[in-house]
């Protein structure tokens, strides 16, 4: 059997059309976009070009997306750049919900180091954030609220309409983390009042190493980093063009994909979660009664060890995870989980995530392995 890949929410396999935007710029096409020669025109063109796919994937003018080394990077200038940039108007706070990716925990951390007062905001059993409990935390007048578009452990949605009318109408800058979102939702900020939002290129078939941030005209930020005055200041250093070219194409084509892509993976994952609860006994869903993410499935599984079922699973050809791709290897709860109240004692949390990859032949092979695994380690572990 060939081995089953269902870890697209920690990365994706980059596809072809994205490969072979990124070639040309990594042989002849190697010019830098700052140049004013041929080669550097060229560069730039390719640059921009890739800049107006992503802003179109996204619903944005192209001189408001700033490329970055990725989404943590993007959080990071995000949440910390607008801190930043605010403090010196009066801001005195940064607030993001509990269950954000570490990108977003750990600038928000940074901030209260340089003094802010850091806000986090709980969020209900299913892993939604309580969007009444915003209000208190607006009258605080932070300097950005973070809260992402969908969570990456549980794939639930987060209310990010109505936190963004909110925000607008306190006058608040708003950003979201749609790293996980984007291609499997609608991510438009023409439609949505978001400030900022982060995408990453591999979560979407495209290469590692860039994201971007969408910086809505007129919200000010700081860069994190110094120099020259490349993606208007805010993200200095020669850009990558190649990563860029692909990121352009990744982009298009998930959002072109996104509709059609998301009814297959919901329904691929709805045929894999029924079949896992009917033949696992006591397993619960984590996130089950909120929207969710399509490709998203976090399952609770009590009697089993972490490592011994993530590792005999690989064994038998399945690579799966326990969450965020961060904690691989650190066996500390999940905070999300925890943040849900859902981190018990005895119990193991696993995410299934699927992909355009994913077959319809792949998931039935799961359901038929993962029930025997998950046995074959409760009776050794009894
Ligand atoms: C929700 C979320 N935000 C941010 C990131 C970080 O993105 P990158 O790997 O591009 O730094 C991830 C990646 O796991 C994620 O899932």
């Amino acid at each position: 059997m060939e081995p089953i890949y269902l870890d697209h929410a920690a990365t994706t396999p980059i596809r072809s059309e994205v490969r072979a935007a990124i070639l040309p710029f990594l042989d002849a096409r190697f010019g830098n976009p700052s140049s004013t020669h041929r080669w550097g025109r060229e560069a730039r063109a390719a640059l921009e070009e890739a800049r107006e796919r992503v802003a179109g994937a996204l619903g944005a003018q192209r001189r408001e997306i700033v490329f970055t080394s990725g989404g943590t990077e993007a959080d990071n200038l995000a949440v910390l750049g607008r801190w930043r940039a605010a403090r010196h108007a009066g801001g005195a706070a940064v607030a993001c919900s509990a269950i954000e990716h570490k990108a977003v925990l750990g600038a928000l951390h940074a901030a209260g180091d340089e003094g802010a007062e850091a806000l986090l905001l709980a969020v209900d059993a299913d892993g939604v954030l309580d969007v009444g409990a915003l209000d208190e935390t607006l009258a605080a007048r932070p300097a950005v609220v973070s809260i992402m578009w969908a969570n990456n452990e549980v794939g639930t949605l987060q209310p990010v309409e109505a936190v963004a009318a909110r925000c607008r109408a306190a006058g608040v800058c708003f950003h979201s983390d749609a790293v996980q979102a984007f291609g499997k939702v609608p991510v438009r900020v023409d439609r949505v009042p978001v400030d900022l939002l982060s995408i990453s290129a591999h979560k979407i078939g495209g290469p590692k190493g860039i994201g971007a941030l969408y910086v809505r005209a007129g919200t000010e930020l700081e860069p994190l980093v110094h120099g020259g005055t490349q993606e208007g200041g805010l993200r200095p250093g020669t850009e990558s063009v190649a990563l860029a070219a692909g990121m352009g194409v990744a982009a298009e084509l998930a959002a072109r994909e996104q509709r059609e892509e998301a009814r297959r993976l919901a329904a691929l994952r709805d045929r894999l979660e029924g079949a896992l609860l009917e033949r696992i006994a006591d397993a619960v869903v984590n996130g089950g009664g909120a929207p969710r993410l399509p490709q998203i499935l976090n399952l609770s599984i009590p009697g089993v060890e972490r490592d011994a079922l993530l590792m005999s699973l690989d064994m038998e050809g399945v690579a799966i995870s326990t969450g965020s791709a961060c904690q691989s290897g650190v066996v500390e709860a999940s905070h999300v989980l925890l943040a849900m109240g859902r981190a018990l004692p005895g119990e193991t949390a696993v995410r299934f995530s699927l992909g355009r990859t994913t077959t319809e032949r792949e998931i039935e092979q799961v359901i038929e392995i993962v029930p025997r695994v998950v046995e074959r380690v409760r009776e050794l572990a009894g």
